[in-house]
């Protein structure tokens, strides 16, 4: 598999820390502090579906492919307005492909686990050119009186296209079910029958588990890649880490020994948008002009699950 073509689109409401500030009991300070973001973008206006096709689009363009060329859609998608239908059924309508689609929810690790299943779907040859598109609106998800986590989150779409190729040199996928550090249950219909206790909440979260689990699950996903690989670790260009806050990403560099500039971010600008993340952070990277061919980079996930995922790529643009 190989990467050759990005995109990413963000909602166009900005909320900084001050804006926050006007109804939470919280600082710039705090949230600056222990998390590093700054200001995060959230759906007001637009559909996420919209967001999702401006990513979608962007990555066909700058591989120099349209809707036509696609023959697989895969959607990472953890919620959004529809249960049903999937939301890569929309996407697919609206940029104009005729494939098949489907939707995983692997939370924020989704974008590797869409990247294995292209993989797979390269190797056997049941597909030539791939969309993966991941689009999320945790903001939606957090109850905006609580200052633990409405913080943390925005929204946005980050989308790859793959095709054919040996760039993917290694991947490493990992679930452990430890459901109670991090979920969400959403509110289904009343029935006459339901007897059980049903109680829904807003977004539930351990941080400090979270973090914890974060650190050591992307160290050592990130350390078994490159042993699996024998890839020095200095010949990487970028580790591209989940962007879901500035101490989680130092962190992880630290345990790793891995200098600073090796290690890009935008979290202060976006907050953490889940699975679009990785590929959104990416498509940063690819339009700055930061990535040359044969440019190593690693990637690393983890979300609610706790699902990991970790994978080393060569940039072949
Ligand atoms: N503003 C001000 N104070 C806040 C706050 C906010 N936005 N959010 C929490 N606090 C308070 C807490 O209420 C607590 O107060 P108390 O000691 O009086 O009870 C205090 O700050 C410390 O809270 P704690 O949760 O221990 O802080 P922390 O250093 O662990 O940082 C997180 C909290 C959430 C930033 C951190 O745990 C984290 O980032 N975890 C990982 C989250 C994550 O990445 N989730 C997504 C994974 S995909």
């Amino acid at each position: 598999m190989k990467i050759i073509g990005t995109g990413a689109a963000h909602p166009t409401c900005s909320v900084t820390n001050e804006m926050l500030e006007k109804f939470l009991d919280t600082s710039d300070e705090w949230i600056t502090e222990r998390t590093g973001i700054k200001e995060r973008c959230v759906i007001s206006s637009e559909k996420l579906e919209d967001m999702a096709v401006a990513a979608a689009n962007k990555a066909l363009e700058d591989a120099g492919m349209t809707a036509a060329d696609i023959d697989y859609i895969i959607c990472s998608n953890v919620v959004n307005e529809y249960v049903t239908p999937a939301l890569s059924c929309i996407i697919q309508g609206k940029i104009g492909a005729t494939c098949p689609t489907v939707d995983i929810n692997a939370a924020c690790a989704g974008f590797i686990f869409a990247m294995d299943i292209a993989e797979d779907k390269l190797q056997c040859k049941k597909a030539k050119n791939i969309l993966i598109v991941c689009a999320e609106e945790p903001s939606r998800m957090v109850s905006w009186q609580n200052r633990s986590t409405c913080v943390l989150f925005g929204d946005g779409a980050g989308a790859a296209v793959v095709t054919a190729g040996d760039e993917l040199k290694a991947i490493r996928l990992t679930t452990s079910s430890l459901t109670d550090v991090l979920y969400y249950q959403r509110k289904l219909e009343p029935t006459p029958y339901i007897s059980k206790d049903e109680n829904f909440e807003p977004l539930v979260m351990r941080g400090r588990e979270v973090f914890k689990h974060a650190v050591t699950s992307s160290c050592r996903d990130i350390r078994k890649l490159l042993n699996e690989t024998g890839i020095d670790a200095n010949d990487i260009k970028y580790y591209v880490l989940h962007q879901a806050n500035r101490r989680i990403i130092d962190s992880i560099r630290n345990f790793l020994g891995v200098e600073e500039e090796k290690v890009p971010h935008n979290v202060e600008r976006y907050g953490n948008i889940s699975s679009a993340a990785l590929p959104a952070l990416l498509d940063e990277l690819n339009r700055g002009g930061k990535l040359h061919k044969g440019d190593k980079l690693v990637f690393s996930a983890f979300g609610a699950g706790f699902t990991t995922g970790a994978c080393i790529i060569e940039w072949a643009k």
